[in-house]
């Protein structure tokens, strides 16, 4: 079974839920997952890994450090090929999605775009979206 790591960060909760219904939608489109706060997560947690989406707010127009310091982590993780994308929750200028899509770029990574950003706490529909991007993503990968 194709296996997903969706990694997130989250200051005042609304990017964790958006993580665990991206989370259900993956596991829809019958992919195994692994969901993780990127404060405990380790570059181990990817070894074997078919795809990768990564979750974080944006604050004060950037990423937050503990994702910075993860994208730096897993630098030297072979993800050529593998699927990936990036979601967050955002007030009104939500940058911290497209500064996680570049390094995934970067990393040689089939990137799913655009990413998803839900403004503030998602609603029933804003879960909704991130259930049908969570499958959109497997469903790349579980063909
Ligand atoms: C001090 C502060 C700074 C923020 N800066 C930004 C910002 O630069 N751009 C933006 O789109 N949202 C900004 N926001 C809004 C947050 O991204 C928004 O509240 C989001 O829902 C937080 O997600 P979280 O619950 O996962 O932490 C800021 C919020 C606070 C409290």
């Amino acid at each position: 079974m194709p296996k997903i790591a969706i990694i997130y960060g989250t200051q005042a909760g609304s990017t964790e839920m958006m993580a665990r219904a991206v989370e259900e939608g993956a596991q829809k489109a019958g992919a195994e997952t692994i969901l993780k706060n990127v404060l405990v997560a380790k570059a181990d947690d990817l070894k074997d890994i078919d795809g990768l989406i990564l979750g974080a707010p944006t604050y004060h127009a950037d990423l937050f450090d503990g994702m910075k310091n993860f994208l730096l982590k897993i630098r030297d993780v072979n993800l050529k090929g593998k699927t990936g994308s990036a979601f967050g929750s955002y007030g009104w200028s939500g940058e911290a999605v497209g500064k996680m899509i570049d390094p995934l770029k970067y990393f040689g990574m089939k990137v799913v775009e655009p990413g998803l950003l839900i403004k503030n706490q998602p609603d029933e529909g804003g879960l909704e979206e991130c259930r049908k991007f969570g499958e959109k993503i497997a469903k790349k990968i579980v063909k």
